[in-house]
């Protein structure tokens, strides 16, 4: 994939899964970085994509459409050649916490994103978000750019450690040995790659093959001869929209926003309150979380045929999941796998996932 995201299920786990759904319509409406969509399009299926995060729709928008590549190519050029470099320093109500004074559950040592970057590097990024604002593209070329922007954010923050993996934000901390990258190569090398992946991967009409939405999957209303193919966020700790607030703070910035209007018909915001998650500091614990997942299972009771793959590592907690989805559910079936060589995706690097299905 082109970009990445947080806690996605191995691919060859949903190819594996999704074998024998064809010409159907496909529904993944915690839809993350858009792994299972895609599996379900290169299977012949059209999709359906949702998610609260505006920042994973971006993700998953520049993976799964169909962009054309020498335009973008072009316009990323444009982009540099027109570069005038704004001499500000901080980004707007980009503290890390939480409306009640908590601090965000990741945040480590620093306080605002703007703390992640060196003056130079902050204005760098900018002037390319404001020249990407200007350029005069085709609205799917406008999302790729600001998307190989955000690729370039963390490579050019403090977070980047010398010699390490090119992304990351497992929490917000700035490491003793951080080595950023200028700015300005960094989002040229991502303009690069971006490139070649838009070359060699078939990408898919919005609207025809494919659907993106940005929502909440409980109190979305679904199509009950659809099918729902989905992996909620479990109790893994993996903190998807604080984790996203890095990047959203600099998309708030740019006319992202009115470029996405274009696709999604509304104005999109950035709720963190309705995400589906176990987080302390917000106050949503386990039973909060359990609450919250039946609301989405109720809503989705009627769907014919509807599967839940869940990554955990609490044995108890699965327990208490299956026997609430098999009460809202009725008749559910259940499989369990256990991935080895699989990259970790919890703290706890659990490997066991389990399969619901009706
Ligand atoms: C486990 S991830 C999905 C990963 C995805 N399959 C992929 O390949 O990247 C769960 C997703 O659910 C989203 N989410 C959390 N609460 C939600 C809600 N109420 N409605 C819609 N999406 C939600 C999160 O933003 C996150 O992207």
């Amino acid at each position: 994939m082109l970009m990445r995201y947080w806690g996605r299920k191995p691919i060859e786990l949903i190819d594996e899964l999704l074998t024998e759904v064809t010409d159907s319509t496909v529904i993944d409406p915690f839809g993350g970085a858009g792994s299972i969509v895609l599996s379900a399009l290169r299977h012949g299926n059209r999709a359906i994509y949702l998610d609260i995060n505006p920042y994973a729709w971006l993700v998953a928008f520049v993976n799964i459409v169909s962009i054309d590549a020498e335009e973008f190519k072009r316009k990323s050029e444009e982009v540099l050649n027109n570069l005038v470099i704004i001499r500000k320093r901080t980004l707007k109500s980009d503290f890390l916490y939480y409306s009640n004074g908590k601090p965000f559950w990741k945040k480590r040592s620093v306080d605002r994103v703007s703390q992640f970057f060196t003056t130079d590097n902050f204005r760098k990024l900018y002037s390319i978000l404001k020249s990407i604002d200007n350029v005069n593209a085709s609205p799917e070329v406008k999302i790729a750019l600001y998307g190989a922007f955000c690729s370039s954010l963390f490579k050019a923050s403090k977070m980047k450690r010398e010699n390490a993996g090119s992304w990351g934000v497992p929490s917000y901390w700035i490491p003793e040995s951080h080595k950023e990258i200028d700015a300005i190569e960094a989002f040229k090398s991502e303009v690069k790659r971006f490139f070649s992946y838009f070359k060699s991967h078939k990408g898919y009409k919005i609207g025809e093959e494919v659907k993106m939405q940005i929502g909440s999957s409980l109190s979305f209303n679904y199509n009950k001869n659809h099918i729902l193919f989905t992996d909620p966020p479990f109790f893994d700790e993996v903190q998807y929209m604080e984790l996203s607030f890095f990047y959203w703070v600099w998309l708030r910035e740019s006319k992202f926003r009115n470029v996405a209007r274009y696709f999604l018909g509304k104005n999109i915001t950035f709720r963190i309150s309705y995400e589906m998650i176990v987080n302390p500091n917000k106050g949503i614990n386990y039973d909060k979380y359990l609450e919250m997942l039946d609301k989405f299972l109720l809503r989705t009771k009627r769907i014919k045929r509807k599967y839940l793959l869940f990554h955990y590592d609490k044995k108890d907690f699965m327990r208490r999941v299956i026997s609430l989805t098999r009460e809202r559910w009725k008749e559910v079936k259940i499989e369990n796998f256990e991935i080895e060589n699989q990259r970790n995706i919890g703290p706890r690097g659990g490997k066991k996932y389990v399969l619901i299905y009706s």
